[in-house]
């Protein structure tokens, strides 16, 4: 593999509304990223992904964009972003924005002009359609629920949107729109921006033959992936917008391309000459503890975990980069979807994060998963603040569920879990803000915070650091990117065990993700313990012992 600079990256989401607010509004800023950038340089990263700080009516968080040039003023402005750039430079921090262009806002100019004249130059910037027999172009389920189309008010015409209503999709298959793209990209890869997370980036070509399918649900819609995801021709539009920008700029490019990829494209997205660095897939993010199918089944859930990930480093087959991460804006906090909540404490919580952090790709981490921030359940569908929440709540009551029953299943799975103000301290709003922040703390602050982590070496957040640390390692480092993956224990239930190995060196990862002690043969002698979760390491001749919910590092003999 050639090698590039953005290799070695563990890098750090950052969800600015809820980092670090310094204005005093109860809203994160670009400010508070600048404030703890030493903070983050501790912990070792050194690339940061910002969520979305473009202008923004925020019906979707900032996933909806009115204005590509400008910066939302409630997280500050463009001198405030150079600032950041400059400042996370000097802490070896490199800086990734979200690219949002599958959509806009309803409230962007463009799509505002399509409006008052559909069949005009803005009309194509969009994708609109005439109703078929007084209703939709075709029957598309929207991936945030009901109709894919809304009609636009006294005209039978009606423009497709993926998600809400409020993000229009962009067309495409129109060249003056991908023009005006690409200079906005250069515009800000000019300001210093290192490189983007691609938003949405399987569905920017669409199946235009837009046919009503069979519906499959009581809605009278379909889940129409097949007709909106990699659509066969995606990769002409790939090929041109790394063309025209990343490329020119040597930048660092992460496709999130939810349900995957089948393997028969998977290289031409991330291979040596792919239209990405990395990309963002959601193989791990099905597994969730409490749901019906793996209630009470944690072992049999790890096992069918570990194929996934198992089987996507195959199918690479160290030929590109894939990108190891376990939370995000978008996902219930780790540990409550990996494990029982009568099994959280310390040791499940560092074996979790340990989970994929040492196979074959480069790291994300989250903001506050280093020091174990967990979900808020909420008392009230009330507390709620994601227009996504309440369609989903809509849904289950429609199906038949009670109030209770509907609330306790958001409570499980909403991704406002993720969104909660950052945990700095056991001060008033945990440190996040002097005022009442836009989404309440989780009360938990005064246990779980930063402040009482950083400095204690038995502390979450110092494992995190040393996994980190080992994994940046002059010794280890090349290993950890370049080497090979040997899956080891595959047939042990409950057990993650492989070998990486590059040249003469050869490292053994086993996690034992059960509740109890496993004991384990090794058919390698071990020369030393690089990091465990546990200070006692129950080792002798070849027989190890893995206590409950142990992670091991073992530098080994490669033979
Ligand atoms: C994926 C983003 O991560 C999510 O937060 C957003 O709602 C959708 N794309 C639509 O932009």
């Amino acid at each position: 593999m050639v090698k590039k600079w953005w290799h070695n990256t563990i890098g750090y989401q950052i969800y600015p509304k809820s980092f670090q607010d310094t204005n005093g509004d109860g809203i994160g800023d670009l400010k508070g990223v600048t404030a703890h950038l030493d903070d983050l340089a501790d912990l070792g990263i050194n690339v940061i992904w910002l969520c979305p700080i473009n202008k923004s009516p925020m019906k979707d968080h900032g996933y909806d964009i009115s204005d590509y040039e400008e910066i939302d003023p409630m997280f500050g402005c463009k001198d405030d972003l150079v600032e950041l750039i400059q400042e996370a430079d000097k802490h070896g921090i490199k800086i990734l924005m979200d690219l949002v262009v599958n959509h806009t806002s309803v409230e962007h100019p463009w799509f505002q002009k399509a409006l008052a004249e559909p069949n005009g130059k803005y009309g194509k910037y969009y994708i609109i359609k005439e109703g078929k027999d007084g209703r939709e172009p075709n029957n598309w389920r929207s991936i945030f629920g009901g109709s894919a189309w809304e009609q636009i008010e006294n005209t039978n015409l009606y423009y497709l949107h993926l998600f809400t209503k409020w993000q229009p999709d962009l067309n495409w298959e129109n060249p003056i729109l991908r023009e005006k793209i690409y200079e906005m990209v250069n515009g800000w890869l000019d300001l210093g921006i290192k490189g983007f997370r691609i938003d949405a980036i399987s569905h920017l070509k669409k199946d235009f033959t837009y046919q009503d399918l069979p519906s499959d649900g009581i809605d009278g819609y379909v889940d129409g992936f097949p007709y909106f995801s990699n659509v066969n021709g995606i990769g002409d539009f790939l090929a041109e917008l790394r063309e025209r920008t990343f490329a020119r700029y040597d930048a660092m490019t992460i496709g999130e391309v939810d349900e995957g990829l089948p393997p028969d494209i998977l290289l031409d997205f991330i291979g040596e000459n792919g239209y990405f660095s990395t990309i963002f897939d959601f193989c791990h993010a099905k597994f969730l503890i409490n749901s019906a199918q793996w209630k009470g089944s944690l072992t049999e859930m790890i096992d069918a975990l570990k194929k996934c990930l198992f089987a996507k480093q195959n199918t690479i087959n160290g030929k590109g980069m894939l990108c190891n991460y376990l939370e995000n804006h978008d996902l219930p906090r780790i540990v409550e979807r990996f494990i029982p909540e009568e099994e959280i404490d310390f040791y499940s919580k560092s074996m979790t994060g340990s989970i994929n952090f040492f196979m074959p790709g480069i790291v994300f981490l989250y903001q506050g998963q280093a020091i174990g921030m967990m979900n808020y359940k909420k008392e009230s569908i009330t507390a709620f603040q994601d227009p996504t929440t309440f369609t989903q709540y809509a849904e289950y009551l429609k199906n038949g569920m009670t109030e209770a029953e509907a609330l306790a299943q958001i409570n499980l799975e909403t991704r406002e879990h993720a969104r909660t103000p950052m945990q700095w301290t056991s001060e008033p709003y945990a440190g996040f803000s002097k005022s009442k922040p836009w989404f309440a703390v989780n009360p938990n602050y005064k246990q779980i915070n930063y402040e009482s982590q950083k400095n204690d070496p038995d502390s979450l957040y110092s494992f995190y650091k040393k996994m980190v640390a080992l994994r940046k390692s002059e010794t280890y480092q090349d290993l950890f990117i370049y080497g090979d993956i040997v899956p080891m224990y595959e047939t042990e239930s409950g057990i993650i065990g492989y070998e990486r190995r590059l040249n003469n060196k050869s490292v053994l990862i086993v996690i034992n993700a059960k509740p109890n002690e496993t004991v384990l043969l090794l058919s390698r002698k071990i020369k030393g313990v690089l990091l465990s979760n546990y200070k006692k390491i129950m080792l002798q001749d070849d027989v190890l012992r893995l206590q409950r919910f142990q992670i091991l590092v073992l530098d080994s003999d490669k033979n």
